[in-house]
């Protein structure tokens, strides 16, 4: 973990309420998908947990939603302020680049599946991405989504895609789930692991320091209590006692 401080070199809006940031600086410390970052922001004492949506030499990219006051505070952050961030935060996927892995994403969940997709690409395979929403105003189509991936889409109001959830999409359109890695809804993540235990879903909590000191984001583990920020985000989907 390393604190720094990193600049706005991008902040655009890319669907209804999601902003695509890119920051520049010291991101050395970023190693693996499905870290997440810790960002102070001005007048917000907590700071506010994003996944790595992305990241290559001297800059990382996130995705976030506008939920609250940070992150409407966050949406309206001008190209070249600095934000002070705790970056290599979180543990990411265990990437096996021995199968074809499906991707499950739900809502904003799409957020750390870029990097995923292109270390994937590296390897030669084009994993499959099912990605569901509430509605087509909650997708975001990035170019790597459509591209690099073999693209299952589900809306729950049937405005883009399937319509249905991810897990009826995924039988609908027989899907082989022999590894998946998954990010989303807890509800959504609960039923994946119900129905597939093979496989790793990234969890979100309530965070206080966000670096393992204050174990304020534990949860249930078959293997005893554990820490969102320091054990996960990212555990075995067999292993969570939802
Ligand atoms: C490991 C991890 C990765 C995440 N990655 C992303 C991402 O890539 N993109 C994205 O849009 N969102 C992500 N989130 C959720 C994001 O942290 C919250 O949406 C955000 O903190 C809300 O802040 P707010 O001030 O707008 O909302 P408010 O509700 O006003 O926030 C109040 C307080 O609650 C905390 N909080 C609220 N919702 C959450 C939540 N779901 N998880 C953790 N803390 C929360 C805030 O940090 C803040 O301290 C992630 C959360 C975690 C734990
Ligand atoms: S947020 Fe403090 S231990 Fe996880």
């Amino acid at each position: 973990m390393r604190e720094v401080e990193l600049e706005i070199i991008e902040n655009k809006k890319v669907s209804k309420d999601i902003y695509f940031m890119r920051l520049k600086g010291d991101i050395s410390e970023v190693k693996n998908s499905g870290e997440f970052i810790n960002i102070t922001l001005p007048s917000h004492y907590l700071r506010r947990p994003i996944s790595v949506n992305n990241f290559e030499g001297d800059h990382l990219d996130i995705l976030f939603k506008v939920l609250g006051l940070g992150t409407k505070d966050m949406a309206s952050l001008q190209i070249g302020h600095k934000l002070n961030c705790l970056v290599g935060l979180g543990n990411g996927f265990n990437l096996n680049y021995n199968i074809t892995p499906v991707l499950v994403a739900g809502g904003i969940g799409i957020a750390p599946f870029s990097k995923v997709i292109s270390l994937y690409n590296e390897h030669n395979i084009k994993p499959i991405l099912v990605y569901g929403a509430r509605s087509k105003d909650d997708i975001v189509i990035l170019d790597e989504f459509k591209e690099k991936t073999d693209l299952h889409i589900c809306t729950d109001d049937g405005s883009l895609g399937f319509k249905g959830n991810v897990i009826e999409l995924i039988k609908h359109d027989n899907i082989n789930m022999e590894y998946y890695y998954a990010c989303g809804p807890y509800i959504m993540l609960k039923n994946l692991a119900k129905e597939y235990p093979n496989g790793e879903v990234s969890l979100e909590a309530r965070m206080g320091c966000g670096f393992g000191a204050c174990m304020g984001c534990s949860i249930k583990t078959s293997n005893g209590p554990k820490r969102v920020c320091k054990e996960g985000p990212v555990f075995k989907a067999s292993e969570v006692e939802f």
